[in-house]
């Protein structure tokens, strides 16, 4: 198989968008435990253009993305629970490309009822999962302020939330009011008319996944003992000592946390929306730039790549 070539995006170096570069590449071959997967459609994270800007660092050159869904082509020696042929999505280390190998274990059967599209939208629920559960111990009655509640990790937290019986609010633009509350959020409150720190009550738990000065406003809102859970950046403990809580950065990715959402993504408890599909691969750049600039719409940015 290695000398079968494939089309994937690679950067060379950091910087803009027009570092993202059509290449062909060589197909990988799964190790141990991996799995070869044709990738139907990549997830697109911001984490994806601030790596490309070199504000967090790979070894170069490196294809892009960190999650997508697709169809198994070759299993690796000692992968015994995944079949040639099968659809399935999960974490995919460097998801720009027609091929990709990604461990096993961190992938799971596509539900029937998710669309390929919709299931590379999904790896926002297991950040929020792992946040709200591994770090921030929500539980069912508890007031939880989330920030950013339409983007692609709040949407998931949102449902996430309420499905864990907690009392929802979340931050959103106007018009994206009535989608986080058709998510589960009992007050939506639009962070861009009036400061959203006037608007609500004091809460157990604050997910902030906007950073600056969203979390510089939102210390204050969390009750003495309760906890807030940063996404963006490590919160101050100076800050959060003055307030008497706990501030944390709450970037967890477990195991535990992806199959924990497997099984709510399986029975379509909770579900990832799609902001915009982009096509083909070559339209990455298009697709980094629509999330960097923060393009309007609900839920996750998706390139698609083979139909
Ligand atoms: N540490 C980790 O493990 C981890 C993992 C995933 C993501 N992250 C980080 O978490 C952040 C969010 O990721 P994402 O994928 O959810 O991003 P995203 O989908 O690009 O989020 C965009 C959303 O942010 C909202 N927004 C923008 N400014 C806002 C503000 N001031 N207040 C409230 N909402 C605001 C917009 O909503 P409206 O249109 O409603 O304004 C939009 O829906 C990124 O910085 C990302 O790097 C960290």
């Amino acid at each position: 198989m290695k000398d079968i070539h494939i089309q994937a995006i690679r950067v060379h170096a950091y910087g803009g968008s027009d570092q993202l570069r059509l290449e062909e590449v060589p197909v990988p071959v799964p190790g141990p435990g991996e799995v070869l997967i044709n990738i139907v459609a990549s997830g697109v994270n911001p984490i994806d253009w601030k790596v490309r800007e070199g504000l967090m660092q790979k070894p170069l050159p490196y294809i892009p993305g960190v999650e997508a869904s697709g169809v198994v082509v070759a299993l690796g020696e000692g992968v015994t629970d995944k079949k040639v042929g099968q659809a399935v999505y999960g974490a995919v280390d460097g998801s720009y490309t027609a091929c990709a190998v990604a461990p096993g274990e961190r992938l799971f059967p596509k539900p029937l009822h998710l669309s390929f599209e919709e299931a590379a939208a999904a790896g926002g629920a297991k950040t929020a999962w792992g946040a709200l559960f591994d770090v921030g111990q929500l539980t069912k009655g508890q007031r939880i302020l989330i920030h950013a509640g339409a983007g692609g990790v709040g949407h998931l937290a949102v449902q996430l939330a309420y499905h864990a019986g907690a009392y929802v609010i979340a931050t959103s633009a106007a018009e994206n009011a009535g989608f986080v509350k058709s998510l589960g959020a009992s007050e939506v409150i639009d962070y861009k008319t009036a400061p959203f720190e006037t608007q609500i009550a004091p809460v157990d738990v604050v997910l902030d996944t906007v950073g600056g000065d969203t979390l510089e406003r939102s210390y204050q809102l969390v009750k003495p003992g309760g906890i807030l859970l940063c996404l963006v950046k490590e919160p101050s403990p100076e800050k959060a000592a003055a307030a008497g809580i706990r501030a944390v950065w709450a970037g967890t990715k477990t195991l535990r946390a992806m199959q924990e959402v497997h099984k709510l993504l399986d029975k379509d408890l909770i579900r990832p929306y799609v902001r915009k599909v982009f096509a083909p691969l070559s339209s990455a750049a298009a697709a980094q730039d629509y999330s960097q600039l923060g393009g309007p719409g609900k839920g996750k940015i998706v390139l698609k790549i083979e139909e």
